[in-house]
């Protein structure tokens, strides 16, 4: 069998059609989509999420346990509210070392952000802090810390947070493909989720690979029908590459945010990024899958067999969701600021002796190396000086709230890396390497000695603007931005 991935080695692209973004959406005329109607009268989740260590079987139910870290009982769990609805959700911190939580992808008010020493105190162990928020968009999101990254959302800090209210219709079926490595030895005992070779490279990779916590996922869908598969790339380090076998499929949203529909080739998503399509399930007694295109050897997230009773075989509509409702950016008018990601070019002692020794910065230098004595990343030739939020260093971007702003991204590495900023939902306006259409998301995949343009309008606060390897991040490629 032809496979998918040899059809775009032929055509010499990685990843996507070569012709271009509005090639792509001409392919498949480009229906679209509805405003979405005003909603009203939502309700009060409340919720107590309590960070703690424990004992999951990540080998399978046969194997070793192994003790994980885990906002609530069950690996990735999926948290479901309405457009409208409000959330208030009790962290309490009964690990070892202090925590937060970062909504990964809502545009809410800056000190629900869950960035410890810039948005929020960290919360200690024994200590509890409540987020209130209402997520003003719908569509696929995530929940993690935003201390010791690698290490805490490593051993399983995380949880799927959906946001419905974005669909024009019901499809059939709602699944969620949460992807994500354990770092393991053999006998379920933690790896190290940092080393210092992987951190200044693409990153330590996991040893065992695994889509909702344990292996990969396989479940009966019903045949003929409409599914809506939310994928969700919640893994620290590994891209993937995810395509369709078998079946018909429709790339419907990006981050959480709709597109006008248009055919999956495959789509590359970095650590955080989140991919919505819409399948058409085969006829009874068929299967199809849903596969990792990006190593040497292809790797199945997931295998659904059509069986049951059948639907009535009609066209497929791929136009399942309403309109995204961000933010028009004054493209003609924005500022345009440049931000380059790159190794760091120093150690950051170098660069300390460097400063006058009455020089602040010298001190906040000096401070990160009790905790870190390299950064191997930077952006803006700025690595954050350590992988804590102790020292918190000067922004690297002051911005003016309401302000349409152009950034352009370039990764002057050999390395991708998925670039993601707090509190806000960008348009990627265009893009040097892969070729995508434009569309809205908060994370973006840089390619190695890639341009990418993204546009957006400024909210206010201290927000975080990074590579979300979590090694990089945590290794220099973090920064925020200030709007005032
Ligand atoms: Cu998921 Cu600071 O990010
Ligand atoms: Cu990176």
């Amino acid at each position: 069998m032809l496979r998918r991935r040899d059809v775009l080695a032929g055509l010499g692209v990685a990843g996507f059609a070569a012709a271009g973004g509005s090639g792509l959406l001409a392919r498949q005329a480009a229906p679209s989509l509805k405003p979405r109607p005003p909603v009203s009268g939502g309700r009060l989740h409340e919720w107590t999420l309590t960070a703690r260590e424990r004992p999951a079987r990540l080998l399978g139910s046969s194997g070793p346990n192994t003790p994980v870290w885990t906002y609530s009982d069950g690996l990735l769990p999926v948290m479901r509210v309405h457009l409208g609805d409000r959330i208030r959700a009790t962290l309490h911190n009964e690990l070892p070392q202090h925590t937060s939580i970062h909504w990964h992808g809502i545009r809410l008010d800056n000190p629900m952000d869950g960035v410890p020493y810039l948005t929020q105190p960290p919360v200690m162990p024994g200590e509890s802090f409540t987020y209130e928020l209402m997520p003003p968009d719908p569509g696929t999101f995530f929940i993690h810390p935003h201390c010791n990254e690698s290490g805490q959302t490593g051993r399983g800090m995380a949880s799927v947070l959906i946001v419905e209210g974005d669909e024009a219709r019901r499809p059939d079926d709602d699944i969620v493909l949460a992807y994500k490595d354990w770092r393991l030895a053999p006998d379920g005992a933690w790896l190290p989720t940092e080393t210092a070779e992987g951190a200044s490279r693409a990153g330590t990779f996991g040893t065992v690979r695994a889509v909702n916590g344990i292996g990969a996922a396989s479940r009966d869908v019903r045949p003929n029908g409409d599914l809506r598969l939310r994928i969700l790339n919640l893994d620290n380090t590994r891209i993937i590459e995810v395509g369709v076998e078998d079946a018909d499929a429709f790339v419907i949203a990006v981050d959480g945010n709709a597109v006008a529909p248009f055919t999956l080739d495959t789509w590359r998503m970095g650590p955080a990024m989140r991919l919505d399509l819409l399948v058409r399930a085969p006829a009874a007694g068929r299967s199809f899958k849903v596969i990792d295109y990006f190593g040497a050897e292809t790797w199945t997230l997931g295998t659904f067999m059509a069986r049951g009773d059948a639907k009535k075989r009609t066209p497929f509509d791929p136009a399942l969701l309403y309109a995204p409702d961000i933010p028009r950016v004054d493209i003609a008018r924005a500022e345009r600021l440049s931000f380059s990601f790159s190794a760091a070019s120093g150690s950051i002692a170098e660069t300390a002796a460097l400063l006058a020794p009455d020089d602040p910065l010298a001190k906040i230098l000096m401070d990160a190396l009790c905790v870190r004595d390299s950064a191997f990343w930077a952006i803006n030739k700025t690595s954050w000086p350590s992988g804590d939020h102790r020292n918190i260093p000067p922004p690297i971007g002051m911005l003016e709230a309401g302000k349409s702003y152009v950034f352009e991204l370039s990764n002057v590495t050999p390395h991708p890396h998925p670039i993601h900023l707090h509190g806000h939902t960008f348009e990627v306006l265009s893009a040097s390497r892969l070729k995508r259409p434009r569309h809205f998301a908060d994370t973006l995949l840089l390619q190695p000695k890639e341009r990418i343009e993204i546009a957006f309008v400024a909210r206010p606060g201290d927000w975080m603007f990074h590579c979300h390897v979590l090694e990089h991040l945590e290794y220099g490629m973090m920064g925020y931005l200030r709007v005032a």
